[in-house]
């Protein structure tokens, strides 16, 4: 058994030099040209006469191929696995099965051309086929909050009853959804009693990565993380990510569940911490960009996610924080500090909409244009999207929203606000005639526009940079009446 047992891949030279090789490439690199990091793998270990290849191909399956499961399969393709997506949607299979790829985010869909091609990467509703497939069965079905604010396992307990009469051979079950502590014991105990007879073991595999950049995120992770209570297990699973070049972290399982909600926690706190901030540099006249470099050159801080802004949103922080909340109010331990982070999270955007309606006065009628409705740029993904929550407000007050999106637009006629607001072909067409721009989302686009002309097409040139995305002074001196996030009044 592998308890609490921190590994490392070995940090000889010939390693960190290809270390630096793959980093150095960036996303832009990584997406230009094919992934193939067992290239850049240390072929000394293995001796002359071992195909690379061979040696790292695995049979996988990823049940569930919905955000997670597509990208992390499409990866494990890359790397020289043969993997089978399941899923119990069968449109979505019939699309990939045409080559289409449901969601955008960058990379993905040649990687799933490619792989798919090369013969790796393979599609199926059946979760029996699935299951025969892969020695090692992953998980990555959607845990949905509850009204509450807990994780509703439902998808996850159906799964793992559904794998229960297929498993013919030992198969090592992984799960790669967020779940709550002693998940992974439950999912054990419902394989045990649907197939008593059947050999597996169950770990625990929390993903890390971010939509826009979840390609690269997966290809160079930070660091790798598995939960396993079976020897036998370990070393499948080693075998699994041996071909990444990255930290690798054996826990037991419940530590490995816990470290997904406490890194998520830890991330939203952070964003929480400077927005506080914020609100405190308004306070005091004082830039809280400023103070967020300051803060972020100390090392043992850091400057990520010290972003201020509208507030965390997404498919993953709001969930996952409530989900954190709620099994620390279970297990006996409220996690007040939680509790304060979403309440900084909420007033963020209050505060954001009061400076708007103190400089508009009156918000009905007024015509808005917002630029951005994604819940951070790089992604089509409007789930818990902060931008769309200011548009929500701002319609639900009268006013008359224009919004732009270069990814978002496609899904905000599935919304009810998307019936309620124009959309526009560009930022600049969003802002003609407008009485003020917000700026709701950073999509680096943004920063890119011809001002003087955006100026001078708006009805009254007030701007509200809910994400900071703009030099004040330059706003200022293409003649905005600029108001952004913490950086004075
Ligand atoms: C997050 C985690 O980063 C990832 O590790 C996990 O696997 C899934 O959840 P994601 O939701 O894709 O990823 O987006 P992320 O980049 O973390 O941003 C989340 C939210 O925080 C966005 O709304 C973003 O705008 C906001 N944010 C982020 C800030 O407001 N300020 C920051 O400094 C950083």
């Amino acid at each position: 058994m592998i308890s609490n047992l921190a590994l490392s891949v070995p940090k000889n030279s010939a390693t960190e030099a290809r270390r630096r090789d793959f980093s150095s490439s960036g996303l832009a690199g990584l997406l230009n040209k094919p992934l193939r990091p067992h290239l850049f793998f240390n072929t000394e270990r293995l001796g002359p006469d071992v195909s690379l290849f061979t040696l790292f191909q695995m049979k996988l399956t990823i049940i569930g191929s919905g955000y997670v499961g597509l990208t992390t399969g499409a990866c494990f393709a890359e790397v020289g696995h043969e993997v089978m997506c399941v899923d119990n949607d069968a449109k979505k299979i019939e699309t990939l099965l045409r080559g289409e790829i449901p969601i955008y985010e960058p990379g993905l869909a040649d990687l799933v051309t490619q792989n798919v091609a090369a013969g790796r990467l393979s599609f199926t509703t059946s979760t029996e086929k699935g299951v025969d497939h892969g020695d090692v069965v992953f998980i990555a079905v959607p845990t949905p909050p509850n009204p509450d604010g807990s994780v509703d396992l439902k998808f996850i307990e159906k799964v793992a009853r559904e794998i229960a009469p297929c498993l013919k051979s030992y198969k090592v079950v992984v799960d790669k959804s967020t779940v709550p502590v002693k998940t992974g014991e439950k999912v054990a105990e419902t394989i045990q009693r649907y197939a008593p007879e059947a050999e597996f073991d169950v770990v625990s595999n929390p993903e890390f990565l971010r939509e826009g950049s979840a390609v690269a995120d997966l290809m160079k992770p930070d660091r790798i993380v598995f939960g396993s209570n079976s020897d036998r297990a370990s070393a499948l699973m080693k075998k699994v990510y041996e071909p990444f070049v990255a930290p690798l972290l054996v826990t037991d399982i419940n530590s490995a569940e816990l470290i997904k909600h406490a890194a998520n926690s830890f991330l939203a706190l952070k964003i929480s911490y400077i927005n506080a901030i914020s609100e405190i540099c308004e306070a005091s006249n004082a830039d809280v960009e400023l103070v967020a470099e300051g803060i972020g050159m100390d090392s043992r801080i850091g400057r990520s996610f010290l972003n201020a802004g509208l507030g965390y949103g997404g498919s993953c922080f709001p969930k996952d924080i409530a989900a954190f909340v709620a099994i620390s109010d279970q297990l006996g331990v409220p996690f007040d500090l939680l509790k304060e982070v979403q309440k900084i999270n909420r007033r963020q955007l209050d505060r954001f909409i009061e400076r708007i309606r103190e400089k508009l006065w009156v918000l009905g009628e007024k015509k808005i244009a917002v630029w951005g409705l994604t819940f951070k740029p790089n992604t089509d993904d409007l789930r818990c999207s902060v931008a769309v929550e200011l548009v929500e407000r701002l319609v639900a007050e009268g006013a008359e929203v224009t919004a732009y999106d270069p990814k978002g637009m496609g899904r905000i006629g599935e919304l009810a606000v998307g019936s309620k607001i124009h959309l526009a072909s560009s930022p600049e067409a969003a802002a003609k005639g407008a009485e003020a721009l917000v700026i709701a989302t950073e999509w680096p686009e943004f920063a890119h526009v011809d001002f003087r002309a955006v100026r001078d097409s708006m009805l009254a040139p007030m701007m509200f940079d809910g994400r900071n995305l703009l030099d004040p002074d330059t706003m200022r001196r293409h003649g905005f009446d600029y108001h952004g996030i913490g950086r004075g009044i």
